[in-house]
């Protein structure tokens, strides 16, 4: 089956497009036009994470770039290219998308829903009845802070923390609809938050979570502070709960789950399993062989892609005192006399308010399609660190 992912220069993105080379001969990667040389950044990322050379030399012959715009009707498009693009795919891995946790509604509307929109509609288009394969979030959940949150669970009763988890949500209810509409199905993939403890480099995808030490670097520049040495750290209050706990999924193994996950729901006895080495290039069956449209049971089925311990709010915390000079005091409420450093955080709700949550992600799907799975990474203070820090200097 002849596959198409969009995203594959994102930060998950490009570990799904690594893990979708073992076993596909090729891929056609759906990139964002206008944004870079996609191949090029591909390439990059290949070398930066070890891969063996003689894939990173057979990576132009094995992937198949094409330009295109989420928000666009036919992602931009020609009638033509659109139509012999759907004809040509067997499956279609949606990962595209924008991560921007205070970005504004309309835009992450523009990237998030009507990219799906225009994904679901190239998946209508092909003659092979492409199978689909959709990146959501666990974070879909929304402003729920405790309790369980299961995989086939969608609701917006709780309200969103942000318009990036509003959008998502808006997403994948568009995908349901389009499963029941269209009689297709579809598989909803939910990682928590992806992490990595690949070094960073300027020229990789930001880590999520540098995100959040750019805005705090950020905010004590703006407020006057400086970085200087034998200088006391600024303290800044956040509001968190001590009892607090995020999931982080390490990225490499989120992709390798999702990958199983598809080829789980695949009819058997058909599909790009060909058995090969890691990293080599496998036999294209072609397009059509494989594509779950026509056998596979329609409808939507969700998993969660989650870590199976959640990270304590206190080791967060730790994190982020090591990744900027400020020391941090969690407080159950915003401080009525809060410093204009303090007060700065107001502005940047879509983060900040993630430190209180306590609710856990149930996996219990994958568990059973996979088997128990105790993860081969340990997501802690160590392992965070080497995903932010190497390379540059602790601080404090
Ligand atoms: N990162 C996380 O912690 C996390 C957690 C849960 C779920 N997710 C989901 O996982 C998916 C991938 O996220 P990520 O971490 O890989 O994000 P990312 O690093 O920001 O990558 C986003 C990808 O989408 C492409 N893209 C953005 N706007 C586009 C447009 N208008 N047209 C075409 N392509 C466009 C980007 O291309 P360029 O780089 O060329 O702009 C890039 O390849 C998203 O759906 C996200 O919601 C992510």
């Amino acid at each position: 089956m002849h596959v198409a992912l969009t995203g594959a220069t994102g930060f998950l993105g490009l570990r799904l497009l690594r893990r979708l080379l073992t076993t596909h001969p090729s891929l056609t990667v759906l990139t964002h036009a206008g944004s870079g040389d996609a191949l090029s950044r591909i390439t990059r990322f290949f070398e930066l994470s070890g891969a063996p050379d003689a894939l990173v030399r057979a990576l132009p012959g094995r992937l198949r770039v094409v330009e295109t715009a989420l928000e666009e009707p036919r992602l931009g498009l020609s009638r033509t290219a659109f139509r012999e693009l759907a004809d040509g795919l067997g499956a279609i891995w949606h990962s595209a998308g924008s991560i921007n946790l205070e970005g504004d509604l309309a835009h992450l509307r523009r990237t998030n829903v009507d990219g799906t929109r225009h994904v679901l509609d190239l998946a209508a288009a092909g003659r092979h009845r492409p199978a689909v394969h959709h990146v959501s979030t666990a974070f879909v959940a929304g402003a729920r802070r405790d309790g369980v949150a299961y995989e086939d669970e969608l609701s917006g009763v709780h309200g969103f923390e942000n318009a990036y988890e509003r959008s998502k949500f808006e997403a994948e209810t568009l995908v349901r609809e389009w499963s029941r509409t269209h009689g297709r199905a579809v598989l909803v993939l939910r990682p928590s938050i992806l992490v990595t403890d690949l070094p960073p480099h300027p020229d990789l995808p930001a880590h999520p979570l540098q995100v959040i030490e750019q805005i705090l670097r950020d905010s004590l520049r703006t407020t006057g502070h400086q970085e200087l040495p034998g200088t006391d750290r600024p303290r800044m209050r956040m509001v968190g709960h001590p009892y607090g706990h995020l999931n982080l999924m390490p990225v490499e193994e989120a992709a390798d789950v999702m990958v199983r996950l598809a080829e789980s729901a695949a009819p058997k006895g058909c599909g790009p399993t060909v058995p090969a080495p890691r990293d080599a290039a496998p036999r294209d069956p072609g397009p059509e062989a494989g594509a779950p449209g026509r056998a596979a049971r329609a409808g939507v089925t969700t998993y969660h892609v989650v870590h199976h311990h959640d990270v304590p709010v206190p080791t967060l915390v730790a994190l982020l005192e090591r990744l900027v000079p400020l020391g941090l005091d969690l407080v159950p409420e915003r401080p009525a006399d809060a410093t204009p450093l303090e007060a700065l955080m107001d502005f940047y709700p879509g983060f900040t308010s993630y430190l209180r949550h306590r609710r856990r992600f149930d996996d219990t799907r994958v568990r059973t399609l996979l088997g128990a799975r105790p993860s081969g990474y340990r997501v802690d203070l160590d392992h965070l660190c080497a995903g932010l820090l190497r390379g540059r200097p602790v601080t404090g």
